[in-house]
Order: C-alpha cells, then structure tokens, then sequence
C-alpha cells in the first residue's frame, strides 16, 4: 500500500483532493496533516474521516518534533504539501504568519524527507503552489512554466520561497519533487474570506459587495475539481523535477466575475437588483494586475482538460453556499468577525 500525507487536507482544495484520491486510489492510505486554523475545518472532511484508509493529524508543518514523531508512526511514500496561509489580504495585515508555515513549514517537511528518504527514488514531495510567484502581466501576456519569478505580496514572496527550496532540495538532496502553479480556485467549501465565496455570501446577506479599486485586475479561474484532478493525474505521471502550470484559461475581470454572480443569483433565487450591491472601494495594496495562465503541454498531453465550465461551474458554486447556511454560520464564527471588521469597517463604513 502507498501512503501518502496530504498536509492542508482539511482547507478548500485539500479536502476536494483527500475525497479524489480515497474515491480513486484504492490501494493507497491517505493521512491528512492540519494544524485546524481558521482556514481549516474538520466539517470539511466529516464524510471520510471514518472512512478506513484515511487518518486525520491534527499537526502543524512547522513543529518539527510533531513532524518526526509523525513520520516514525507513518511514514509517507509522498507528500502533497498544500498547508499554507493562502490569503493575500491577510499576509499585508500579518506578514510572519505566512513565513512560519509557508516557509518554515515547507523546509521542516523537506528536512524530514532529506533524513528519512535518503537515497531512496520511489518517493515524492509534490509542492501545491500558486501562479502569483511569477507576478504581475501585462495585456496579451501568459505565464508558462518558462516565466520569471517575480512575487509582489507577502503571501507570494512565502509561497516563491518554498518553492525555491523545494528544488533547491532536489538538486543538493535528490529528493524526488514535483511543482504545480495554478491559478485562483473556486468551488464548494472555500473560505469565505475569498472573492467569489465573499461576493455570494454578501448576495445572500443582501450586504454590500466590495470590490477593489475599479475591479479591472484580472484572475484565471478554475473550478477545484479541475485542479483536483490535475493534481492527481501529476502525482502518478508527472516528471520527476518538473513544473506545471494548471489553468483552465478563463482569465476575468474581477467586476465580469462580481457581475455574473449577481446574475446568476437573481437568475436562480428568484432576486432582483443585485447589481445594486456592488461597491467599490479601496483597494488592495500593491495589487498585481493580471494573470492569465497557458496550462502546460505535457498536463495536456496526458488527457487532462478542465470540465467545468466558468459559468456552470459558478451556478454550482452559488447552489452549494446557498445549502450550507450552516456551515457557513459555524466557519465565519470567532475568528473571522475580527478580521472582517479589520478588513472592511473602513472600506464599506460597517
Ligand atoms: P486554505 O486556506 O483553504 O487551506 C489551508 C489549509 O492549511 C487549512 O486547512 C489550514 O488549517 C492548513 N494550515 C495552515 N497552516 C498550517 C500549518 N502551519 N500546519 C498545518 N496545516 C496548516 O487554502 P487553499 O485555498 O485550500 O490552498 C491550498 C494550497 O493551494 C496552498 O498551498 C495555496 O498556496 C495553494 N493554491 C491555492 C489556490 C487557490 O486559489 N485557493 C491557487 C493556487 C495554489
Ligand atoms: O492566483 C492564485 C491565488 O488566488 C492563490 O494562490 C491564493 O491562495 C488565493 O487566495 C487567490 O488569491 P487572490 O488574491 O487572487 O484571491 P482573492 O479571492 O482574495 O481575490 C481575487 C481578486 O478579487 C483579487 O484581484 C482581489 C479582488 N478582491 C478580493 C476580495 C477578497 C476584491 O475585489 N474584493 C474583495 O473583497
């Protein structure tokens, strides 16, 4: 049997993937490893966390003790390592957060594989990373896997980082890596701190929508399920040491995006008006432009295209937020109001 740890597995696209891989893979043993922060929820995975070839951890990356006494217990064949702070407005607000478990997390995870998997070449560290390490784009231009480094925000720097000693480990260690860069997910379970989960819980709430600046910056969308399985088909047929780009090439102003949300809403609740709803207001700071991303030929080449369309994906998406009021109760509890107040008192003057 194979075991793998998918670190992170209890945030939005981590429990997608823990859910893909038992569905799929039934010869393997997935433990998930989480440190239940704000971002994580065990209600996220409460479906498979009886299922028999999954094992919950509630560890956090960065604790290396935690970690090696982890690894003695059960020791992975691969790690796909997704435990990251990944929201770029809070890595303004608290930069060192996201260079203890972005950094620091990573290369505590890579030193236990330099320790623990020595000479060995049936093992993976599969490195989960974002399109934002390669920058801001100018119009008509495309990240590949060829582009520059270039991050621009806290969270970018921390995930450009990791990625950095993930093949900086390769190449002194040998330890067997792949790395994927995608670009901004959307789906059922995503915090609600993000673009498209805020703007649909605003709809529901009849709240004002903000929208940064003149809401001109432009993101590459993809439904997480299409990421999910991209994820799943490098794992067994990636090439060892190489980078891909994941995108489904449904790059979007973020006000299209806003704008179809609130059609689509009032298209499936029955509502009026939601434009209405739309404010603009301050922006982000140091917010980078446009991404658009050319998925990588050889993702392709293996059979992997994206399946869910923008708009069927985003129909979706609203259905499922508008079925799990609870949820969204108990994940914006505590925590959250703080950093809401923090976040938007100002900008919306509530
Ligand atoms: P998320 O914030 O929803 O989930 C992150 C998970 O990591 C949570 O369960 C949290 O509890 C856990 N975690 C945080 N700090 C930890 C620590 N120190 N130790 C153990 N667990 C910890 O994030 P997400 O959107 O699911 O993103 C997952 C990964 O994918 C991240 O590495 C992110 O950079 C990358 N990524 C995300 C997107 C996107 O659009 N969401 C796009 C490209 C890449
Ligand atoms: O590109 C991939 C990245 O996408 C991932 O690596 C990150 O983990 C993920 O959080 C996401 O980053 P973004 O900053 O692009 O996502 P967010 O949903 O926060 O913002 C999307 C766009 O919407 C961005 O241009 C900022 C804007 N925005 C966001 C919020 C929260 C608004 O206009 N208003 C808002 O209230």
């Amino acid at each position: 049997m194979k075991r793998v740890w998918v670190t992170g597995g209890a945030g939005f696209i981590g429990n997608h993937l823990v859910r893909y891989l038992l569905h799929t893979k039934e010869a393997w043993e997935i433990h998930t490893i989480d440190a239940l922060t704000y971002a994580g929820n065990l209600e996220n995975l409460a479906d498979v966390l009886p299922h028999p070839r999954h094992k919950f951890h509630k560890v956090d990356v960065a604790d290396r003790e935690a970690i090696q006494n982890l690894w003695e217990k059960a020791p992975p064949d691969a790690i796909l390592h997704l435990a990251a702070e990944s929201h770029v407005d809070r890595s303004i607000l608290s930069p060192l957060d996201f260079v203890h478990t972005n950094v620091l997390g990573t290369v505590t995870l890579l030193e236990m594989a330099r320790i623990h998997w020595k000479g060995r070449s049936d093992v993976l560290f599969y490195q989960v990373s974002t399109d934002e390490v390669y920058g801001s784009l100018a119009e008509g231009e495309f990240f590949t896997e060829g582009s520059p480094y270039d991050p621009r925000s806290p969270y970018s720097a921390s995930k450009a980082a990791a990625d950095h000693f993930v093949r900086a480990y390769g190449h002194t260690y040998g330890i067997p890596f792949l790395i994927s860069n995608c670009g901004n997910n959307y789906g059922p379970y995503q915090f609600p701190e993000k673009l498209i989960p805020l703007t649909i819980t605003h709809l529901i709430e009849r709240k004002p929508i903000p929208v940064y600046g003149k809401g001109e910056n432009v993101r590459d969308w993809i439904h997480v399920e299409d990421h999910v399985r991209a994820i799943a088909l490098l794992l067994e047929k990636g090439k060892v040491g190489h980078t891909y780009l994941i995108g489904a090439e449904s790059p979007r102003r973020n006000i299209e995006i806003v704008q179809l949300l609130c059609d689509l809403y009032d298209e499936i609740t029955g509502e009026t008006c939601s434009r209405s709803l739309i404010t603009f207001v301050k922006d982000r700071p140091g917010h980078d432009l446009r991404y658009a991303i050319k998925p990588s030929p050889h993702l392709k080449a293996l059979g992997w295209r994206p399946q869910i369309p923008l708009e069927e994906g985003l129909r979706q998406t609203i259905h499922w937020y508008l079925s799990h009021k609870e949820w969204l109760d108990s994940v914006r509890s505590g925590e959250y109001q703080r950093y809401y107040e923090l976040q938007y008192r100002e900008r919306l003057g509530s």
